[in-house]
């Protein structure tokens, strides 16, 4: 496995190769995480992971400073894992060597919504930085995870609309025993937030029984899961059903008539905001 700082460095031991799979990360890597990088082993070779704190996609009061670092490890369980065969970490200066004014700015309809509504410029910021990986890298696929269910779908329609030659795969949402979803950021609870934090999925799941137990009012299912987080103390975002292949509202007739949902969720537990999502 060779870890690779440098751009030119990483376009001179992938020349030639045409079958190369991406799996872009922000690091601190966790088992959701290498199960992308396995997948990525299925379908491609050789697979490239990307590790980069991208400082584009963060807000002013968000936590890009304290957004957990840890190459050495994330090296050290790659190594040990042998499903990637070039690590590439640059730095700030080589993904940003000049202020980057030429940004990719996802239409309105997906990327202003739910994590957009509440972390504005955040897709403008992943966006800009896929196109560029893939620019460094030019994979032939790149696998994301369901856990971030609006950037999966952004992404897709990014490399759909500029015909980018690279096939987007999916990954199931890795979760601990108890349902909470691994994230780089479950580092940041304390003891008693990670006891409390599985209730996150818990009240998805309360939502797909209410849906399957006919509650079809999608207004009631939001609000009874708001509920539930907020009196047990989450400063909740946004607890929203929608459709899955455009993340709107669907009509009480689509619901009815069986449209594919998805119920996406993002809350505060202390001061670490959590996001999650289930199919329904
Ligand atoms: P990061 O949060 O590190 O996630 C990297 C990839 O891992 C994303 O595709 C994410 O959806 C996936 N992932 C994270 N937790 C997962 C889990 N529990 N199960 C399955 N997949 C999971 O997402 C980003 O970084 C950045 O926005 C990035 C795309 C790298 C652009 O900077």
């Amino acid at each position: 496995m060779k870890v690779i700082h440098a751009i030119d460095e990483l376009r001179d031991q992938l020349r030639g190769q045409n079958r190369v799979a991406l799996v872009p990360t922000m690091g601190k890597l966790h088992a959701g995480h290498l199960a992308l990088m396995k997948m990525a082993r299925q379908h491609g070779d050789p697979v490239v992971a990307s590790i980069f704190v991208n400082r584009l996609q963060f807000g002013p009061n968000e936590d890009f400073d304290r957004y957990p670092r840890a190459l050495q490890d994330d090296v050290e369980k790659l190594e040990e894992q042998r499903a990637v065969y070039v690590v590439f970490a640059p730095d700030d200066k080589e993904m940003y060597p000049e202020p980057q004014n030429y940004r990719v700015q996802p239409p309105g309809d997906l990327a202003d919504i739910l994590e957009g509504e509440f972390r504005p410029g955040f897709f403008h910021g992943v966006c800009t930085v896929v196109l560029k990986l893939f620019s460094c890298v030019q994979p032939r696929v790149a696998v994301f995870g369901k856990k971030d269910y609006q950037q999966l779908m952004i992404v897709r329609h990014m490399c759909r609309q500029f015909q980018l030659p690279v096939e987007i795969l999916a990954h199931e949402t890795v979760r601990d025993a108890d349902g909470l979803a691994l994230s780089s950021r479950n580092v940041y609870l304390t003891p008693e937030e990670r006891a409390e934090a599985p209730q996150l999925y818990a009240t998805l799941q309360d939502v797909q029984a209410g849906l399957r137990a006919g509650e079809l009012d999608t207004d009631v299912l939001e609000a009874r899961a708001r509920e539930r987080l907020a009196s047990r103390g989450w400063g909740v975002d946004y607890v929203s059903v929608r459709r899955q292949h455009d993340l709107r509202k669907a009509s009480p007739e689509q619901v009815r008539a069986g449209e594919p949902l998805v119920v996406l969720v993002a809350a505060k537990l202390g001061a670490t905001r959590l996001i999650d999502n289930l199919e329904l």
